[in-house]
């Protein structure tokens, strides 16, 4: 039976530690209440030691925290910061002391000066010292610090934290406080201190994003034993940033794992912490950077558009709603793009396009997406409205008139050769088509349609437009359209534009 992951934040400690400018107490009391929001259920509120402000945020928080949150300070493993601690999270409901001590061959060696018989009695000291203090109300976590280094003494530390377990500690933090090698090699190493410790102990994971894999490590922790996931939110922290609370949430989510989170409240926190933090969100971040839901190449837009309502789309990890995210998959027109996007991105403007009109302007709008990268939408569609309405050709239009009821004048030019002629028709589209084959150029018409243009996305002016379907010399049938404020104008430019693109 799979357990439900108890997510514990670490962003007003951690990741606040990292920031160029900590957050004072009104600060954090804003963050605060985004992760009650969230739902998360445990909070480092802080490290109390580290400041009168940092205290001062600590009592605070843990005074207005839900009943049912965990609230931790951080201490090292000596007696001044536990004591800190306790009393900034005393009036916490589920308060807990959390303190550490490294661990690693290395850092044992290099960084604390101290033999590791000397470093487990110091742990075990912290612990028993914490357990006191904290009495039965509160618990203990103890944290290894750079557990991901220790693969050459694990039986070692696993034995130091047997004892310190024996001591009181209930959860047991593993970070991989540098991330440096294989996430499997973490992952094997977690395992091995689950199936070694007492089963009522909680394993806990706190991974950094040094080489970009906190949230594959953690994910996986948490498959191979690891209840307690400790996440920033924006993967914010120091150096590269803790494990990014959302990428592990949705993951969970999306492998069929129950958060308790409510993720539609991660996009609108991620905004928040990110304008907060002074840390840009990343264009390409996962699930909330801004570009995270463009698709520019023709086979991905494709892809994206025909499932673009459903849950699971072709090219995305999730609805973005998911996560309250109101803006839709973006479509980006490059050089890469295809008719798809131009389709796509014209008539969601607006604009009357068929798919084979489509086809015919791609080619163009491409080519200046190639002299100029990406094109706006605005760019686009000026494109379109010139290739639609206005499309280069031989053939001009000088005039058009009714003389009576069935007679029209036309006159027109043809690579610049000009041409006066007359039609007979009951109406000016069957005239000018007359006119036309008059003068040596014989046009079929395949189909007409007139649309009142009630909304004046094309030109207020606008109030008519003709839509034809003429067909060319080979065969091939292109739709041609044009609008105006007079039915008879639209209908002959309609030809004409017909004219232009079948001959262009
Ligand atoms: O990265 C780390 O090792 C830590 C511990 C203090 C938990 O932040
Ligand atoms: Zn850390």
């Amino acid at each position: 039976m799979q357990r439900q992951p108890f997510f514990y934040d670490i962003t007003l400690r951690d990741a606040n530690q990292s920031l160029k400018k900590p957050w004072d107490l009104q600060e954090k009391e804003i963050i605060f209440n985004h992760l009650c929001d969230l739902g998360v259920h445990g909070v480092e509120v802080g490290f109390p030691a580290a400041s009168d402000m940092d205290f001062d945020a600590c009592r605070r928080l843990s005074e207005i925290s839900p009943s049912q949150m965990v609230i931790s300070g951080l201490a090292r493993a000596v007696e001044h910061d536990i004591v800190k601690v306790a009393q900034a999270i005393e009036s916490a409901s589920r308060p807990r002391i959390h303190t550490f001590i490294t661990m690693s061959p290395f850092n044992m060696e290099y960084v604390l000066n101290k033999r590791p018989q000397e470093v487990r009695k110091l742990a075990i000291e912290a612990v028993t010292f914490a357990k006191n203090l904290i009495g039965k109300k509160g618990e203990i976590e103890f944290s290894v610090e750079h557990f991901g280094d220790c693969l050459d003494n694990l039986d070692w530390v696993i034995s130091a934290l047997k004892d310190v377990v024996s001591a009181g500690a209930t959860v047991i933090n593993l970070p991989n406080t540098v991330e440096r090698y294989r996430v499997k090699t973490f992952v094997d190493m977690v395992e091995k201190v689950y199936n070694e410790l007492p089963k009522e102990v909680v394993i806990s994971v706190h991974c950094h994003n040094d080489l970009g894999m906190a949230t594959a490590a953690t994910v996986e922790s948490y498959f191979a034993g690891a209840i307690q996931l400790e996440c920033a939110l924006n993967g914010l922290g120091e150096r590269a940033g803790n494990t990014n609370m959302y990428e592990v949430a949705i993951a969970l989510h999306n492998s069929g794992v129950t958060t308790g989170l409510d993720l539609g409240k991660i996009y609108e926190t991620a905004l928040v912490v990110s304008e907060m933090a002074n840390v840009p969100i990343y264009e390409k971040a996962p699930l909330i950077g801004p570009e995270a839901l463009a698709h520019r190449s023709g086979i991905h837009q494709d892809g994206a558009l025909k499932t673009k309502n459903m849950e699971k789309g072709a090219y995305r990890a999730i609805h973005p709603s998911l996560i309250g995210r109101s803006d839709d998959e973006k479509i980006g027109f490059t050089s890469q793009s295809g008719k798809t996007a131009v389709f796509e991105i014209v008539s969601s403007a607006g604009y009357p396009i068929t798919m084979q009109e489509a086809v015919r302007i791609t080619p163009i709008i491409k080519e200046k997406a190639e002299a100029i990268g990406e094109l706006s939408d605005s760019q686009l569609i000026e494109i379109y409205l010139k290739e639609v309405f206005e499309p280069d050709g031989p053939f001009k239009l000088i005039h058009f008139e009714k003389v009576t009821d069935e007679l029209f004048n036309l006159g027109f030019s043809y690579h610049d050769k000009v041409y006066e002629s007359q039609g007979h028709g009951n109406g000016p589209l069957a005239a000018c088509l007359q006119a036309l084959e008059n003068v040596g150029f014989p046009q079929k018409l395949l189909h007409y349609e007139q649309q009142a243009i009630d909304e004046d996305v094309l030109g207020s002016a606008a109030i008519a437009m003709s839509i034809i379907h003429l067909e060319g010399l080979n065969g091939e049938a292109v739709i041609a359209r044009a609008k105006d404020t007079s039915t008879m104008k639209a209908n002959v430019h309609a030809i004409f534009n017909g004219l232009n693109i079948i001959n262009k």
